[in-house]
């Protein structure tokens, strides 16, 4: 049994409620990150203007533009309940507020923001090789949504959370696409007139497929990492400390 004097600093800092929210300092950046990403990335969505659109839509497919704006709307709510879901303090202080922020990520996310991206994936106009990396994302997104919440449903914690960290990594792949634009840019600029002409379009259009691809993968491969290498080293940490 552990006794208050011999309880590690962790556990000491982590009491009944959750740890602090300056015991795991990400969470401060993480919000600021998505709040900056939400700010710059749905205002030209909110008039439900198409012309003010970033992203051009197919002429000829008028459903495009209402279902990228349901798609954008649903990921900007999904966006901000990410964070509640992953604060460890609020899991631990509030945990029906946790299963029901989670099953409204679940359930309001599968259709307006997981459909939406796979009927828009295939369509998208920066060419097909960025449509087949639209698409195994979106599936990908959908795929460990849906096993996170039967995970879930069968009581199996362990295997919910690392199928739903996976979702949470698919979903921050939007945000991050934008910094992952502004490196590949930034080191493609130098060969503007070289490797394509002086021709900025040509550039975009040639980093559009690895940017799409980046910036899902990262985060992916980021939380596979952090599945693999972080949470044993803690169990360790735990089975010696208790
Ligand atoms: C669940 C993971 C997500 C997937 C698989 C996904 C997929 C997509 C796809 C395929 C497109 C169209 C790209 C193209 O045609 O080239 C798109 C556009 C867009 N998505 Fe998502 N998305 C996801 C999450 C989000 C989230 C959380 C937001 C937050 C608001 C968001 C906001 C946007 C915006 C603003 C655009 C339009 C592009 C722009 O204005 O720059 N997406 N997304």
């Amino acid at each position: 049994m552990t006794t208050p004097t011999t309880a590690t600093p962790q556990q000491r800092g982590t009491g009944h409620q959750g740890p602090r929210w300056w015991q795991r300092p990400w969470i401060l950046p993480l919000t600021l990150f998505s709040v900056a990403f939400l700010v710059f990335a749905v205002p030209p969505y909110l008039g439900l203007d198409p012309a003010q659109a970033r992203l051009p839509a197919p002429e000829s497919l008028a459903w495009h533009y209402p279902v990228l704006v349901t798609h954008i709307f649903g990921g900007a709510l999904l966006t901000l309940l990410v964070i509640l879901q992953v604060w460890p303090w609020l899991r631990s202080r509030y945990p029906a507020m946790h299963r029901w922020s989670g099953r409204v990520y679940v359930f309001a996310g599968i259709p307006l923001v997981g459909v939406p991206a796979l009927l828009i994936s295939p369509v998208s106009s920066s060419g097909f090789s960025t449509q087949v990396s639209n698409t195994l994302w979106a599936v990908l997104w959908l795929s460990f949504t849906v096993l996170g919440y039967a995970m879930a449903r069968r009581r199996r914690f362990a295997d919910h959370r690392a199928w739903m960290l996976r979702s949470f990594a698919l979903l921050y792949g939007i945000a991050l696409n934008r910094v992952v634009i502004v490196v590949m840019l930034l080191v493609s600029l130098p060969r503007l007139e070289a490797s394509y002409g002086g021709d900025e379009a040509a550039l975009t259009e040639a980093i559009a497929p690895a940017s799409s691809f980046l910036s899902w993968v990262l985060p992916l491969l980021f939380v596979e990492w952090w599945l693999q290498y972080r949470r044993p080293r803690r169990r360790r940490t735990g089975a010696a400390t208790s």
